[in-house]
């Protein structure tokens, strides 16, 4: 793993002003926080650097305003929850650069937590202006970026104020980082990776790096047709992208090189349409009906994937093996998903999950406390399992 700088290297941070990107972008309905997940995640970091004696000005994006003030968009509903959240009041401050900021920081005492406006607001953040990156560093004699799941952006909140000051790793960050090279960097062998979802074609340069990676890669969801279909099986009404056989067969053959056993379902579950009503049957592979879509993995691909499960040290898991969101056809998912986290509770499988879709399957499944580390990034996780070196973190490497 590239080494990087975390707070343990900072020394003297006593009455310094730390500038914190943290990633806020989280659900919001009519002006209510409805998931503090990502509120909880920075609460370590704030906490260190209060402990620390810093001033904590925290910096982050909402949704894509693509640089205009849109007050929908603003941070300020975000105060009440994560000062319910510290046990103390946060202040806010209405622009994230200039004499509305400035001003606030000004104020600050140590151990004071101060929140910037929309990062977004100004065209400089997704532009990575330098002008803008270096009035982001005026604020502050210290970077921290804590937010893992904004890395794959070369902002200036991420990447141009890192090149500015002192940048370290929150402690977030260094989780993240950490679990994610203990399941991919340096994993202990046998490997196993699980790639469900839609799609093959928004997964393509992540199943080329992972056949590359991993000892044995089972495909599942919606792409798992796309392959049967390439090799000839008849998957009658269901989903695919049957214009990626070509595709998919390259990515048969990149396995078959590489020595990674690709794990295909030996059988489907379908229905004839996808509702929790609809009549749901197994099928072996010769025998799905034109009119069948399938909706899931069948009960001999899950115990197969169980088998691997066991005699594997390292799991990295990103996409679902069904229409989780529609019982009865999230049953594939839960019970692998159950069976994954009765490993590695019982500390036999480090178990690695992320990915939008992925959290909500094994929230849905109840384990994700007991997964060694679940991300709860969704687009930074898919560029790091493609192997790619994500701006935000390359910016601390010491
Ligand atoms: C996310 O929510 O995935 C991150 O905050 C990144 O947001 P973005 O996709 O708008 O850059
Ligand atoms: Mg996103």
């Amino acid at each position: 793993m590239t080494s990087f700088r975390t707070l343990d290297d900072a020394t003297d941070l006593g009455g310094k002003t730390a500038l914190v990107r943290v990633d806020f972008n989280v659900p919001m309905e009519d002006g209510r926080v409805t998931d503090d997940t990502r509120l909880r995640a920075a609460a370590p970091t704030i906490e260190k650097l209060r402990e620390l004696g810093a001033k904590v000005v925290l910096i982050a994006h909402f949704g894509r305003p693509k640089g205009e003030r849109v007050p929908a968009m603003s941070l300020r509903p975000v105060v009440e929850p994560l000062s319910r959240l510290l046990g103390r009041p946060v202040r806010f401050a209405y622009d994230c650069v200039g004499q509305k900021a400035e001003r606030e920081i000004a104020d600050l005492r140590r151990g004071d937590v101060l929140l910037l406006e929309n990062l977004r607001f100004h065209k400089g953040e997704e532009a990575n202006d330098p002008a803008f990156a270096g009035e982001l560093a005026r604020l502050a004699d210290v970077y921290v970026n804590d937010a893992f799941s904004a890395a794959h952006r070369a902002h200036a909140s991420t990447e141009g104020v890192a090149l500015r000051l002192p940048a370290y790793a929150g402690e977030s960050m260094r989780r993240e980082l950490e679990a994610l090279d203990r399941a991919l960097g340096e994993p202990q062998k046998p490997v196993l990776g699980i790639v469900g979802g839609a799609k093959v074609s928004t997964k393509i340069d992540l199943l080329k790096n992972l056949v590359g990676k991993l000892d044995q890669l089972a495909i599942g969801g919606g792409m798992a047709n796309t392959f049967l279909f390439a090799q000839g099986v008849d998957i009658g009404g269901s989903l695919a992208e049957r214009e990626m056989g070509d595709t998919a067969r390259e990515i048969i053959e990149a396995a078959r090189v590489a020595g990674c056993e690709l794990l295909l379902p030996l059988d489907v579950v379908v229905a004839r349409e996808l509702s929790p009503d609809a009549e749901a049957g197994v099928r072996a592979l010769d025998r799905i009906g034109a009119e069948d879509k399938i909706l899931d993995a069948g009960p001999e691909t899950v115990e197969r994937l169980k088998r691997a499960m066991d005699l594997s040290k390292t799991l990295i898991w990103n996409g679902p093996l069904g229409v989780f969101e529609v019982p009865p056809f999230d049953k594939g998912t839960v019970e692998a998903a159950r069976h994954a986290a009765k490993l590695a509770k019982a500390g036999k499988l480090v178990a690695v999950a992320g990915g939008g879709d992925t959290v909500a399957a094994l929230n849905h499944a109840g384990v994700v406390e007991d997964f060694t580390f679940v991300s709860t990034a969704g687009g930074a996780f898919l560029e790091w399992m493609e192997g790619k070196t994500l701006p935000g973190v390359a910016a601390l490497s010491a």
